[in-house]
């Protein structure tokens, strides 16, 4: 197959997980024949230093041109003071917008092999595969008003039915392709957002008589992902609580670097890892590239429709990890691969597992 795929490596460590992304779907076009044409765009704090947008409207329309979008990350601390137009983590925010985005898919598996990788207990973690469900489009992030002043700072927690309807119907659909649970995550006991957000919940499930659904409050859920982590299936939340939740979750997969998202539910889909650029690790070829490259991989499944390549490269990952190599923020035996190394490792591991697929 062809496709076209715009490629946003951002800032920071961004660049160099996502080369190594890249690199893996080069080699499973080579060996599959199929065409990704790849076109580098401008996003985040690299965006405002060549042209003083985060987001300019060149690397928007080129996205919305492209089968998928594929992002490294975003941020520096020298745009911190920056007011809010002229940070780069708004050029992402536009980026989720302008594509129209709104269920973003975070998915945190234990690999067998990686019980013993997380700083919990191993029999805490082993077999936790959840799947978090964030709403990205709305909440705290996008509603209004939300204003600053030197005396007050402003945003707004709100919901419309349609988007509590629309975001829920995609955990009840994702449910269905797994375990078929539900836990929606909301502070229905404080927040009349969580209420509406509790009410709709309850009403979409109604379509979905084969799964179980539960609710559970965020602060108990944020004790529950690390005391119980192998209960979850689909968690389901909001905006905000969703970012932290993923970033708790990512701790039982062996840490931030491990994990991917899609971004679903738009014009176009968005593939970017769920950690950010982390300024104290760039330029020294130490970053975890596997987020990215599982990210890649979420990419071939959900905007090209090519499963088996996805599940080989998925694969291919562990067989790395599992064969005791990794980076060094991973607790594996041999944590001594640099980010280039990584991803060729899992090069090397992922022409056996396309082997079969026709
Ligand atoms: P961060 O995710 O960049 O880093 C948090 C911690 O995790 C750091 O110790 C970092 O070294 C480590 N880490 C992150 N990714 C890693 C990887 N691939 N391999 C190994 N270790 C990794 O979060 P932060 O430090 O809070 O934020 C840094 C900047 O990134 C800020 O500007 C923030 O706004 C931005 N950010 C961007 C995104 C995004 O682009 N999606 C996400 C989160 C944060
Ligand atoms: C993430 C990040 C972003 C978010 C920031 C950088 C805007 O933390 O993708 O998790 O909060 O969504
Ligand atoms: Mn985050």
């Amino acid at each position: 197959m062809k496709a076209r795929i715009a490629v946003l490596p951002g800032d920071g460590i961004g660049p160099e997980v996502v080369r190594e992304a890249l690199g893996c779907l080069d080699r499973i076009a080579d060996l599959g024949g199929h065409t990704f044409v790849c076109q580098a765009l401008p996003v985040g704090g690299a965006a405002l230093d060549a042209c003083g947008d985060p987001l300019p409207a060149s690397t928007l329309e080129a996205c919305l041109a492209s089968d998928a979008v594929l992002l490294g990350a975003v941020g520096h601390p020298r745009f911190d003071a920056n007011p809010n137009p002229l940070k780069p983590e708004t050029g992402l925010l536009r980026l989720r917008a302008g594509l129209g985005v709104y269920a973003n898919l975070r998915p945190a598996f234990v690999h067998p092999m990686l019980a013993g990788a997380s700083p919990l207990r191993e029999e805490i973690v082993r077999g936790t595969d959840m799947m978090i469900v964030r709403e990205l489009a709305g909440g705290l992030y996008f509603a209004e008003p939300r204003s600053l002043t030197a005396e007050r700072g402003v945003n707004t927690l709100a919901y419309a039915r349609f988007e509590v309807e629309r975001i829920a119907r995609a955990a009840f659909e994702a449910a269905r392709g797994r375990r078929r649970r539900v836990t929606s995550v909301d502070k229905a006991n404080v927040l009349e957002s969580s209420q509406l957000w509790r009410t709709v919940v309850k009403e979409v499930a109604a379509d979905y008589p084969d799964v179980a659904l539960d609710h559970l409050y965020v602060d108990a859920c944020a004790m529950a992902i690390v005391t119980r982590p192998a209960s979850f299936d689909v968690i389901l939340t909001d905006n905000m609580f969703g970012d932290i939740l993923s970033d708790e979750a990512s701790v039982l997969t062996g840490g931030l670097g491990m994990l991917p998202s899609a971004s679903l539910g738009g014009a176009v889909a968005l593939f970017e890892p769920v950690h950010g650029s982390a300024p104290d690790l760039a330029g020294q070829d130490v970053a975890n590239p596997f987020g990215a490259i599982l990210s890649a991989a979420m990419l071939l499944r959900h905007a090209l429709g090519l499963a088996a390549e996805a599940a080989a490269l998925e694969a291919a990952v562990y067989d790395v990890l599992a064969s005791g190599r990794g980076t060094r923020d991973l607790a594996v035996p041999r944590a001594t691969l640099g980010t280039a190394e990584a991803g060729e490792a899992v090069r090397a591991a992922l022409v056996p597992r396309l082997q079969g697929i026709p």
